[in-house]
C-alpha cells in the first residue's frame, strides 16, 4: 500500500490526522534545510499509524514498525519512527532523522497552541516561540527534552524553530490556522 493509503486506512480521527500532517510538513522543511531525503516527510506522516489502536505509550510504535517493515519501507524510516517513542520500542535515537522526528512531533503542537494563543501564525517569530518553550506550563504535553535534543543532531535550536515555524505557516489554511 502507498503512503497515502496507509495513512487514510489507519488514522481516522481528525485531530490525529492534523497532527500527522503537521509533523509531515515540519519534516519536509527540515529535510530541505538539513540534507534529508523524501523519507523524512514519510516518517512524519506515518509515525503515529498505531496511535488509535495502541493506547498505551509503553507499546506505541511497535505495531507501526511492523506495518512499515511489512510494507517494505526503508530501514532509516522504520528506525526513526521506532525511536520517536524510544521508551516504548527500546530503539534509541541516533541519526539526524531520528532526532528530527522526535523534535518535530513535539514542536508542531507547541507552534499550534501558540498560534491559537496569538490568534494567528502570521508573524510568529523564534523569540516568541522560545518563551513558550521555556514556559513548561504552556502546552504542557509537548515534550521539551525531545525538542532541545535536536542539537544532538547538529541542528541549532534557533534554526530548528525558524524552519518549523515556516513549515507550519505553509500549511496554516489546511490545519485551520489564520
Ligand atoms: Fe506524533
Amino acid at each position: 500500500m502507498d503512503v497515502k493509503g496507509l495513512f487514510e486506512e489507519n488514522i481516522r480521527t481528525d485531530n490525529i490526522r492534523l497532527h500527522c500532517i503537521e509533523v509531515e510538513a515540519v519534516m519536509a522543511e527540515l529535510a530541505k534545510e538539513f540534507g534529508g531525503d523524501d523519507g523524512w516527510s514519510v516518517a512524519g506522516l506515518l509515525h503515529d499509524l498505531d496511535f488509535e489502536e495502541v493506547k498505551d505509550l509503553e507499546n506505541h510504535g511497535k505495531k507501526t514498525v511492523e506495518i512499515l517493515k511489512k510494507e517494505g519501507f526503508p530501514e532509516d524510516v522504520v528506525r526513526a519512527v521506532a525511536s520517536h517513542n524510544e521508551a516504548g520500542t527500546g530503539v534509541k535515537r541516533e541519526s539526524k532523522m531520528d532526532f528530527a522526528l522526535a523534535a518535530a512531533d513535539n514542536i508542531s503542537g507547541l507552534i499550534f497552541a501558540y498560534a491559537l494563543m496569538r490568534k494567528t501564525i502570521v508573524g510568529m517569530d523564534v523569540a516568541g516561540l522560545k518563551k513558550r518553550l521555556k514556559d513548561k506550563r504552556f502546552a504542557a504535553n509537548c515534550n521539551r527534552d525531545k525538542i532541545f535534543d535536536i542539537e544532538k543532531a547538529g541542528i541549532p535550536l534557533d534554526k530548528f524553530l525558524e524552519v518549523s515555524i515556516k513549515a507550519m505557516q505553509g500549511i496554516a489554511g489546511k490545519i485551520g490556522l489564520q
